[in-house]
């Protein structure tokens, strides 16, 4: 039964109508869906493959500094020296924030979580753009969030801790930028070269979470700032992207390598969800993994904390032995992260400043070729039944 469009009280029946089926084929948590087509990455399951515009994730970690990723998902080519050095030169000269900016960062409860800082600070970014609605200037808002939003985070790290800010060097990469921004100098390059390989292990993953929520702002013809801090509601869930911090929790509780696998066992038990393990899509394993693994290995030797990658032997053990589920990227980020010094709070933040690149490739795709996304759902509840007035009930 079809009411109406004018919203007139009288029912007529839509003589296309035809009745549901009996149970219709929902498809929990989208599992299995194909949405849309895409040409920024691809995950193949069966081969443990993830793929950037045609190159293993796993080769542009090892080959390129973050930036020429970053280039790559935005421009659909890796940048030739020239076009190199007019991207950095644009980014860099976008990395500072308004005073006005950094007081709303400053004014923010000192408990509330940085992703609520930076999705806060990411608002601010757009309200003060006054090309906010211009789809033609969605590039440059993408790089300008690239170039802002490590600096937003910077600020609120310094903030937190009572610490006054420290302003962008235009002179230094990406990483190496941000560790002068939080912490006031730049450690060793293996330190700088493993946090630059995490960005770009974090910057895509095709249709996950957060950035499936950027792209169904986008569909709403919304804006690109608008799409950005929906993808970081989305990604600041344990589900998702607060992983990596929930795995270095846990690693902290179980404190000792030698208690890992007991811990394990229990929660296993328990039935538990262990943070940092497992996938939607990754039956395998996951592509990112062996890479990062590399990486926060190199940070247990230069840092003298071996006894986490002890710890993560030990979990990784028990959990593939008994359940075939193997480590996400997350797994190996939270040790790494801890290790070059970072604030477990920071670390989903650190994601985001890797991930814009990814939801702004998408956010990009999506505005050239839309439609809007709505889907449909099984109504469960009760069935159509009549109003009765107040005094009737
Ligand atoms: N710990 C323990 N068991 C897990 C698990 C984990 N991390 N991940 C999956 N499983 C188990 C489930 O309990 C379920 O077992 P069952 O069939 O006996 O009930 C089975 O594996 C399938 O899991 P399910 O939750 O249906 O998978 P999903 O595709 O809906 O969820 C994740 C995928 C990533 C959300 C899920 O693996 C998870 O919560 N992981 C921990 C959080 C995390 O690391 N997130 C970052 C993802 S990159």
């Amino acid at each position: 039964m079809i009411n109406k469009p004018t919203g007139s009280p009288e029912k007529m029946v839509n003589p296309d109508y035809v009745p549901e089926p009996e149970k219709m084929n929902v498809k929990k948590g989208l599992e299995g869906c194909v949405i849309d087509q895409t040409m920024v990455s691809k995950v193949t399951p069966e081969t443990n493959s993830l793929i950037y515009r045609g190159y293993p994730v796993q080769d542009l970690a090892e080959t390129c500094r973050f930036e020429e990723v970053a280039y790559l998902l935005y421009n659909g080519e890796l940048p030739n020296k020239s076009q190199l050095e007019t991207f950095e030169k644009a980014e860099r000269n976008y990395r500072d924030i308004s005073k006005n900016n950094l007081q709303v960062i400053k004014l923010l409860p000192a408990k509330c979580h940085p992703m609520d800082s930076i999705r806060t600070g990411v608002s601010f970014l757009g309200c003060e753009d006054e090309r906010v609605w211009d789809k033609t200037a969605n590039e440059d808002k993408a790089l300008r969030l690239l170039a802002k939003i490590p600096t937003l985070i910077a600020a609120d790290y310094r903030f937190k801790k009572g610490m006054d800010f420290i302003a962008p060097d235009k002179s230094l990469s990406i990483a190496e930028n941000f560790f002068h921004m939080c912490f006031g100098k730049i450690p060793q390059k293996e330190i700088v070269r493993a946090f630059d390989v995490s960005l770009t292990l974090y910057a895509e993953h095709s249709f996950n979470a957060s950035t499936f929520t950027t792209r169904v702002v986008t569909s709403t013809e919304s804006d690109l700032y608008s799409a950005t801090v929906a993808g970081i509601g989305a990604l600041k869930g344990p589900l998702h992207g607060g992983a990596n911090e929930q795995v270095m929790h846990m690693m902290l509780e179980i404190g000792d390598p030698a208690k890992a696998t007991d811990w394990m066992l229990k929660a296993l038990d328990q039935k538990r969800k262990v943070m940092g393990f497992g996938h939607r899509v990754y039956k395998y394993g996951d592509s990112r993994v062996p890479t990062m693994k590399k990486y926060a290995q190199k940070m247990a030797d230069l840092t003298g904390g071996q006894k986490w990658m002890t710890m993560y032997e030990s979990l990784e053990d028990v959990m593939a032995e008994k359940k075939k589920i193997y480590p996400n990227l997350d797994f190996p980020a939270g040790p790494a992260y801890y290790m070059m010094g970072f604030e477990i709070d920071f670390f989903t933040p650190i994601f985001v400043m890797a991930r814009t690149t990814g939801w702004s490739a998408h956010i990009l795709e999506q505005a050239k070729n839309n439609r809007i996304i709505r889907p449909l759902s099984e109504y469960t509840g009760t069935a159509e039944r009549k109003v009765r007035t107040l005094s009737e009930r």
